[in-house]
């Protein structure tokens, strides 16, 4: 009989075989699965683990403050916050094809975490939060391994370049699993019970060009959808909620003016793994309330679509 508490325990007992005096760096990204693969390794090797929090600017609303409470205070596991906003910004001027920014961020991100990983005086291995579906995504669903449907976000090239082993107590569990494991080890709910999150952030949800305004603009939409869902107390049903900001402008009226301004995209699935995918079939008086609110509300938005397209053939994030 398999519980979280044997899990911990065995996983636990495996990381300090795999790593025994070794040192061990860990990303965050701010969603569950970095987050609990750190906490794991913590408490299988203390000190000798160090977490970097590469923060791009691209988070939804207050989630790089969440992250650093949450390991810092809640836990006080010592954690390099790296603002790396302007930098992000400035690299995805100008960029507008989805693989070219997917390509930018994730080579930016590598080159910040080995400047870290130098400055602790190196590190022999690099833990991720690689689950099950990670490990089966790219010959699973794309008819082969040849196809690239979109170029995932991770460090991978990386452990080669500083000679690093990777460290992934993870790997046999699916999502769920993992929130069960964040429960047993003492991860606050809004942590634990968060929707997915893409490693490029809001930059895959503005196709077309990332500016700071428009991040700020998303921010704002996104934060109201999902305030609205956990009103609803709809939540935890639906695997992954999130607004898109489109680089398509229209006309509208407000009060006795005209406007001309951006089309927001609402989008929420269920799932189990990412992997395929449903609509999440909201009231229409649920939707039209949000688009009301964000329409009002956030200055640069002047309507409002939902996106009625499973996976497949759709895709889950835009871009
Ligand atoms: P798609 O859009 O491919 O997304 O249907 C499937 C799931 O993966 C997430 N996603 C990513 N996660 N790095 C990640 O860590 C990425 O580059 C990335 N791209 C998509 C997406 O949010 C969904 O949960």
């Amino acid at each position: 009989d398999w519980t979280m508490a044997e899990f911990r325990k065995t996983k636990i007992e495996e990381i300090r075989a795999q790593v025994g005096d070794g040192k061990v760096i860990c990303g965050l990204s701010g969603g569950v699965d970095s987050a609990v693969a750190a906490v794991l390794i913590h408490e299988a090797i203390g000190e000798q683990l160090t977490c970097v929090f590469v923060d791009h600017g691209l988070m939804r609303l207050n989630e790089a403050e969440q992250v650093v409470t949450l390991f810092r205070d809640h836990y006080n596991i010592p954690l390099v916050h790296v603002d790396a906003e302007e930098m992000f910004l400035t690299g995805l001027a100008g960029l507008t094809d989805p693989e070219k920014k997917r390509k930018f961020i994730g080579g930016a991100f590598i080159d910040l975490f080995e400047k870290e990983a130098k400055a602790i005086g190196g590190a022999d291995f690099l833990a991720q939060g690689t689950l099950y579906p990670d490990v089966i995504e790219s010959v699973s669903f794309t008819g082969g391994p040849s196809v690239t449907i979109k170029s995932h976000h991770n460090v991978g090239g990386l452990p080669e370049r500083m000679n690093m082993q990777l460290v992934e107590p993870l790997r046999e569990l699916f999502k769920d699993e993992v929130r069960e494991l964040g429960r047993e080890l003492g991860l606050p709910e809004i942590f634990v019970g968060r929707h997915p999150f893409p490693g490029p952030g809001l930059a895959i949800r503005i196709p077309g060009e990332v500016t700071k305004e428009r991040c700020d603009i998303l921010r704002k939409a996104d934060a109201i959808y999902l305030e609205e869902i956990r009103n609803a107390g709809l939540y935890d049903a639906i695997w992954q909620a999130f607004a898109v900001l489109l680089p398509v402008k229209t006309v509208g009226v407000m009060g006795d003016a005209r406007t001309y301004d951006s089309v927001c995209g609402l989008r929420a699935v269920t799932s189990t793994d990412g992997m395929t995918a449903d609509v999440y079939p909201f009231d229409a008086s649920f939707l039209t309330g949000c688009a009301t609110r964000i329409v009002n509300e956030v200055k640069g938005v002047n309507r409002v679509v939902y996106d009625y397209t499973s996976k497949p053939p759709g895709t889950i994030e835009w871009e």
